[in-house]
């Protein structure tokens, strides 16, 4: 079964077997059925994080459930619900349709909301975790559902606890945000607060937020429907203070930001510019010619071309600054 269509960086690859799944009994009877659960296991959503590396000898489980809720907790709360097979996007504008902000920042990530807690997607100064008030999940081996809270799902940047050894048996089936009755717009990141101050909106609508946000990806990112990407390919690398100190030493222009526990975010596609990178190719792989932290596919490329691009920048940032940089989708 060919998964060229089904991972945004349009690799080719086939898997053994596929299913697309469309509602919980339907996830029960594949997580069941003898054939199926002999072979791997590889949950799919948007299939936008991720990197084939060759062909998958198991059983991609597509999630495809559908369905969108609302309700309003208290005064200041509304609960809002989508199935884990809902497009994110869709979700974050019908969210603001219904009259409700809070995700506005979060428009236009590529991606299902099944698979946002997975790696906690964040942009703009909002990470999911900021809203997200619980996750329904199924644990494979059992088929037991439970929900789990926040807590629970233990979310560090770009990371939770289904990405981590005792959470990989979850699948997620629904998440459900706790949005503001009360809205606020959070422009706490540079580039998001001036783009909207040269809009001259007085009071922004949550709408006008999001079509602010959606304005500036349109610019940087590329549509993976035209050029095959994962949106940033390495996390932006965190630092201590000491060696942020010393490595401006060195360098006065490296781009940083604090953090709350002390530590410095390095801007990964500052270093990886910096090194010479963006806009070069090695083979069918390259880096985006508008933001380096992307790796695209220039047409043709499998997995073994985007990882020796990926590590030859990761080798050349490494010897340049001592900083080795992580991916951030995951590899199959
Ligand atoms: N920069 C360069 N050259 C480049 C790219 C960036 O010098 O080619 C500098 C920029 O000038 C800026 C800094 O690096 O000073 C940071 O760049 P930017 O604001 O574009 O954000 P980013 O760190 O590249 C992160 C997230 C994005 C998210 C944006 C906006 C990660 C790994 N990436 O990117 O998330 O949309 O901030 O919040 O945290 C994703 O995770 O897939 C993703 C796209």
């Amino acid at each position: 079964y060919s998964l060229q269509r089904l991972n945004t960086f349009g690799i080719t690859a086939n898997a053994a077997a596929y299913v697309r799944i469309t509602s919980q009994a339907e996830l029960q009877a594949a997580l069941q059925d003898p054939a199926l659960s002999a072979m791997p296991r590889l949950i799919l959503g948007g299939g936008s994080n991720i990197v084939l590396t060759g062909d998958f000898p198991g059983a991609v489980l597509h999630m495809a459930t559908r369905g969108m809720r609302l309700a309003q907790a208290d005064f200041e709360t509304i609960l809002v619900t989508a199935a884990a097979g809902e497009n994110w996007h869709d979700f974050v504008q019908w969210t603001l349709a219904q009259g409700v902000g809070g995700l506005e920042n979060l428009s236009l990530i590529p991606g299902t909301v099944g698979a946002a807690p997975i790696q906690n997607i964040g942009a703009y100064g909002v990470e999911i975790k900021d809203y997200l008030h619980s996750v329904s999940v199924m644990h494979s081996a059992s088929g037991i559902v439970f929900d789990m809270d926040r807590d629970a799902c233990r979310f560090a940047y770009r990371d939770s606890i289904f990405k981590q050894a005792d959470g990989r048996e979850l699948i997620v089936l629904e998440v459900t945000f706790a949005l503001p009755a009360e809205w606020q717009p959070n422009l706490r990141y540079a580039e998001l607060a001036q783009a909207v101050a040269e809009r001259h909106l007085a009071e922004p609508t949550p709408q006008q937020v999001a079509e602010t946000v959606m304005a500036i990806r349109r610019r940087k990112l590329p549509d993976p429907a035209v050029i095959g990407n994962a949106g940033s390919f390495f996390k932006n690398p965190v630092v201590s203070r000491e060696q942020c100190l010393a490595l401006l030493e060195r360098f006065p222009t490296l781009v940083h930001h604090a953090q709350a526990d002390g530590t410095e975010k390095l801007a990964a596609g500052w270093l990886i510019d910096q090194c010479g990178w963006k806009g070069k190719n090695l083979g069918p792989a390259g880096v985006y010619p508008k933001q380096a932290l992307v790796l695209v596919n220039n047409g043709g490329a499998r997995g073994a071309d985007i990882t020796r691009l990926a590590k030859a920048i990761q080798d050349d940032v490494e010897a340049k600054y001592g900083v080795r940089l992580s991916p951030e989708p995951v590899f199959v």
